[in-house]
């Protein structure tokens, strides 16, 4: 994939910027002070502004260095050199706003996607080859709307992972296994997870990037951060729809508590390589919804689906499990594909433990 294969150049880039990382409980920087050309994507988080880049790529179908200079990609900095193709899409920007504002009573009516659908120049001409084939049966596009109870599959997942009392023994794992993404050039490295109920998660990828230093993404509970030396900002806080989904990585270590995790529910039925699946949506007031997709026959979990808004439009994240294997009577998915519009990683696990003690400082903000 072109824009994939771009991404990779993010893990090049030089030392970062780092400014004011003092302090447990700071506010996230926001996007004017990290970068240094912003005329528009101001007031928001960084891990929000990364994700409006990552939209855009998805959007457009141009990477990184496409829309910005050839050279970007060798320092962040460079980031901030204005071009002519950086300039139409801040004046895209401007236009979505009018649009949006003037025909759609503010609400997000179209987003970059409504045009470009993934190409540099949106199509004009309707496609005979279009009209004439088969759709993509997208599942992660799936709405359901069914009223059918959530609880029997949920009930039905949680039997079929062990059944509740197994899961209320097991209040830690650790394990070990492999990771690999553009990040790692596609090369298996090493990485360890450790879980502590009801719902801390750190997983630490080691020798990761030109950098060859860990990276880590840690949830304490609260508060969520993704530390990484070869990113703007060596630790960043995750917000909005990336805490939440920290959040939920956590809970589906846990899954007991899974009906409490959303206030309200839909159903419904879909297929994901040809196998039926239990769609269940959860939503929170003010999040956007989250899509659990479960095998219809073994009541598994196969796949998670979960947006992260941003100021341009909505993030997809799709995370699929498989090989549930047994620890301590609980099954547990060895493989998980994580897959964004900023990579997609693979994490096969090769050794689990259930209820080995973990240093609380293992949840701690990375860097302290
Ligand atoms: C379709 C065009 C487009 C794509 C693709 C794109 N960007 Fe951007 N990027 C922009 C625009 C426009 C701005 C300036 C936004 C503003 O003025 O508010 C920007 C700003 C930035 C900045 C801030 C630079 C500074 O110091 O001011 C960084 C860093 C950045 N982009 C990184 C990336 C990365 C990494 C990717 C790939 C994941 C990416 N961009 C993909 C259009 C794009
Ligand atoms: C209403 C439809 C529409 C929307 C929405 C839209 N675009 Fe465009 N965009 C176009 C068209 C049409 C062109 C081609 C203009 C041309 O051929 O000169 C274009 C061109 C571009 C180009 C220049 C490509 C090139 O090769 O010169 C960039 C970059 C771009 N758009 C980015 C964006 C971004 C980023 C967004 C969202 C903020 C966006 N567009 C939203 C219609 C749209």
């Amino acid at each position: 994939m072109k824009f994939g294969s771009l991404i990779v150049l993010v893990g090049l880039l030089a030392a970062p910027v780092a400014s004011g990382q003092a302090g447990q409980q700071q506010r996230p920087q926001m996007a004017e002070e990290v970068f240094t050309n912003l005329q528009i994507l101001r007031g928001i988080p960084v891990d929000e502004f990364m994700d409006t880049m990552g939209f855009f790529s998805a959007s457009t179908g141009m990477n990184c260095t496409e829309c910005h200079t050839k050279d970007a990609d060798t320092s962040w900095a460079h980031y901030a050199a204005d071009g002519p193709i950086k300039n139409t899409a801040r004046r895209m920007m401007r236009m979505v706003t009018a649009i949006n504002r003037d025909h759609f009573g503010g609400r997000r009516g179209i987003t970059c996607f409504t045009c470009h659908s993934g190409g540099q120049r949106p199509k004009v001409d309707p496609s005979l080859a279009v009209q004439y084939s088969v759709p993509l049966d997208d599942p992660n596009e799936f709405v359901p709307t069914g009223q059918e109870p959530a609880a029997p599959i949920l009930d039905k997942y949680i039997q079929a992972i062990g059944g509740a009392a197994r899961l209320a023994a097991v209040t830690s794992f650790t394990a070990k296994g492999t990771y690999m993404g553009y990040d790692t050039y596609q090369q298996k490295v090493p990485l360890d997870i450790y879980a502590q109920a009801p719902g801390r998660v750190a997983t630490v990828a080691h020798e990761v990037g030109p950098s060859k230093a860990d990276t880590m993404r840690v949830y304490d509970g609260r508060t969520a951060w993704f530390a990484s030396r070869d990113k703007p900002v060596p630790v960043m806080p995750l917000t909005g729809g990336n805490l939440e989904g920290a959040k939920l990585d956590a809970i589906l270590f846990f899954p007991a508590q899974i009906k409490q995790a959303f206030t309200q529910w839909r159903t419904g039925l879909a297929s994901i390589d040809d196998r039926d699946v239990q769609v269940v949506q959860g939503t929170n007031a003010g999040q956007p919804p989250v899509k659990l997709y479960f095998d219809e026959e073994s009541g598994l979990l196969v796949r998670v689906v979960r947006y992260a808004d941003s100021i341009v439009g909505r993030v997809p994240t799709q995370i699929d499990y498989s090989d549930y294997r047994d620890v301590a009577g609980v099954k547990v998915p060895f493989k998980r594909i994580v897959t964004w519009t900023d990579n997609r990683t693979f994490i096969d696990l090769t050794e689990v433990r259930a209820n080995v003690p973990i240093d609380a400082a293992r949840f701690a903000r990375p860097g302290q």
